[in-house]
């Protein structure tokens, strides 16, 4: 059974007028290419109007894991960037279930957001099963965590976050955890190369359905190298 047959779709459920107004911005992903500055910054200062960093989930999915994070952390502010309109409309009719103050969800291809990003923004940076892209470069191009995304989070990741990336794809880990291993302004934040537990606030739809499978899950941390931890 391929990979996408193992989860179950969801629903395709716009959010109301007033719902999508609080929780979602849809960006043009013809305008992200030609324009990018029409939009505004993935900053905490331009989409919450506080000062300080947000945490950001690249390819949220339906947004469990997001809007958990966002409940159980009040204190900060979280952005879901999702391509999927079906996925990412699920997400915010959630965080507007749970009356969510801290959470925005854009609808966009994280490729095209680069321009967007502004040095020591972010807190922290999560990529929960990200897509492996398997099969052949052309697929592999459209990867998220390459080092063109490891510049990208050198620059816009702040002093104390981490980037946290979740899989249940071994070969898939290795290769990324290579990439990462091969960059030393990066390091990991734990003793071992990669841990084989995760335990989320929730879980999503798609380590439920791993787990179903009995699939191990792995993950790893990065942390930006700095004076004192190297
Ligand atoms: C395997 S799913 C995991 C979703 C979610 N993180 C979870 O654990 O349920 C990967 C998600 O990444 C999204 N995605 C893939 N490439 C993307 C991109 N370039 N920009 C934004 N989202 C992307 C896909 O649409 C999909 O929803």
């Amino acid at each position: 059974m391929s990979r996408g047959r193992r989860i179950s779709r969801v629903k395709f459920i716009p959010p109301s007028k007033a719902v999508a107004a609080k929780y979602l911005q849809e960006w043009d992903n013809k305008n992200l290419y030609h324009d990018p500055h029409q939009y505004p910054d993935l900053t905490r200062q331009a989409l919450f109007n506080k000062p300080g960093l947000v945490s950001l989930d690249i390819g949220c999915g339906t947004g469990e894991f997001t809007n958990a994070l966002a409940k159980q952390n009040p204190e900060n502010d979280y952005i879901g960037i999702e391509i999927s309109r079906r996925a990412i409309y699920h997400a915010v009719n959630q965080a507007a279930r749970l009356r969510l103050e801290n959470i925005l969800y854009i609808r966009a291809d994280y490729k095209l957001l680069n321009p967007l990003l502004s040095p020591s923004s972010l807190l922290n940076v999560y990529l929960i099963f990200p897509d492996p892209n398997y099969g052949g470069q052309k697929r592999r191009k459209h990867r998220i965590f390459n080092q063109e995304f490891l510049d990208e989070m050198f620059l816009s990741l702040g002093s104390t976050g981490y980037i946290q990336v979740v899989t249940d794809q071994k070969p898939f880990l290795i290769s990324m955890l290579e990439t990462a291993e091969a960059d030393s302004r990066f390091t990991l934040d734990h003793p071992e190369r990669y841990l084989e537990t995760f335990k989320p606030p929730e879980k999503t739809r798609f380590q439920i359905a791993w787990e179903k499978f009995d699939r191990p899950v792995f993950q790893f941390r990065l942390i930006k190298q700095t004076k004192s931890n190297s």
